[in-house]
């Protein structure tokens, strides 16, 4: 395990900062989705190598998370490691392709096919190449920014796991909910088993920071949130704290982003034991300050589809952004982190993801009277 003196010390360390809820005289700024599809040199290297391929090969992965910090340097203050939520379910056995969105052929269709996944899953041997991915990124950024590890939610997960891609009434996963909530609740454990220790590895690979994406959270009720993800959630993050601190190895934010879900924030901040909650666009940023009461940091929250009106859009949406988390100019900002609201879609040009960090570095800033 590689020890944090011996890589590169870090520079930057705004995110951090922010994540732990301390003042800080901007926000960090990074986006999600920030190495893909918008990016020349990602295309360049997507020609040439499939999309899991870039994942499992450590050397093309650490190449495609720092395009964006070589392009951004200086205005990025993140990297998160190039990979995928859907390792998780290839590690338990099943079979997930990429084309171009996620297709899994042989989805889990009633609890019966349950059996078809692995009864235990080593993450050490099965993602081995996600924490190599780490340790070689970690030293490739020397120190300019952190590094971000991630995993997907076990909701999120489960129904991408039945589903078999993407969809949009979730026949199939609320199918099991409401018809097998036993077996499903049983299942949605052993997918969080397998995120805890895809977790825990890549801190100790060198992540700085981890995030949990509930990119599927707003499809269930604020009762069913309740029922059927937040049990998964709070084990995830109690657990990978508990096993960190029992291993000796520094204890590293954890940030939820629970995609849909902002009617949950002021409870996920009284009791999930995340450090940061991630925001959609659904919600206003003095809204979210308002629900989590200083409790949590905040990330987010800007429309990516912003960044497809131009510079001035931009500035004036980025400027209302600001002003609205930072909300009285004479109080100290802290516990923000701005991002967009979910991933940089393909089709923005690079240039105006540049002008988006310039914008968030200028409003964002104590100097800048808003
Ligand atoms: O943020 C980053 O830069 C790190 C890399 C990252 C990817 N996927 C790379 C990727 C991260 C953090 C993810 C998370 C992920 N993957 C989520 C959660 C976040 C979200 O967007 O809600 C989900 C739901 C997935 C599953 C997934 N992977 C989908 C639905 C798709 C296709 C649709 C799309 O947005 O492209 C992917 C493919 C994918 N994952 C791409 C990238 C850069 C593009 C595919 C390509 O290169 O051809």
């Amino acid at each position: 395990m590689p020890q944090n003196s011996e890589f590169p010390p870090l520079e930057n360390d705004l995110l951090l900062r922010a994540a732990r809820g301390e003042e800080t005289e901007r926000a960090p700024v990074w986006v999600m989705r920030q190495a893909g599809r918008y990016l020349p040199e990602f295309l360049e290297v997507r020609k040439k190598h499939e999309f899991f391929e870039v994942c499992r090969t450590p050397e093309l992965a650490t190449e495609v998370t720092l395009q964006p910090i070589r392009r951004y340097s200086g205005l990025v203050d993140a990297s998160i490691i190039f990979c995928d939520i859907l390792v998780v379910p290839q590690a338990m056995g099943m079979e997930v392709l990429m084309n171009p969105g996620p297709h899994f052929p042989d989805p889990l269709r009633s609890p019966a096919d349950i059996s078809k996944l692995k009864e235990t899953v080593d993450v050490n041997i099965e993602l081995k190449y996600v924490f190599e991915a780490v340790t070689m990124t970690r030293h490739a950024l020397k120190g300019e920014v952190p590094l971000i590890g991630f995993c997907g939610a076990p909701w999120t997960l489960f129904a991408y796991m039945i589903e078999g891609g993407g969809s949009k009434t979730f026949q199939n996963a609320k199918t099991w909910i409401f018809k097998y909530p036993e077996e499903s609740k049983k299942l949605l454990m052993r997918i969080a088993d397998v995120c805890v220790d895809l977790l825990v590895g890549q801190v100790k690979a060198g992540a700085q920071l981890l995030q949990v994406f509930d990119s599927w959270a707003g499809e269930l009720s604020p009762h069913d949130f309740e029922t059927f993800s937040l049990p998964s959630l709070v084990y995830i993050s109690s657990r990978v704290k508990e096993i960190l601190a029992s291993e000796n190895v520094p204890i590293v934010p954890m940030t939820l982003f629970p995609k849909g879900a902002s009617y949950a924030l002021a409870s996920l901040a009284s009791t999930s034991g995340y450090d940061v909650l991630g925001l959609d666009w659904i919600i206003e940023p003095s809204e979210a300050r308002r629900a989590v009461g200083g409790k949590v940091s905040l990330q987010g929250n800007l429309d990516p589809g912003v960044l497809y009106g131009g510079r001035d859009a931009i500035e004036r949406e980025v400027r209302h952004m600001c002003a609205s988390f930072r909300g009285d100019n004479n109080v100290p900002l802290r516990g923000w982190i701005a991002n967009l609201g979910h991933g940089i879609t393909p089709g923005v040009d690079p240039e105006d993801l540049r002008w988006f960090f310039e914008c968030v570095r200028k409003y964002s800033s104590k100097s800048t009277k808003l």
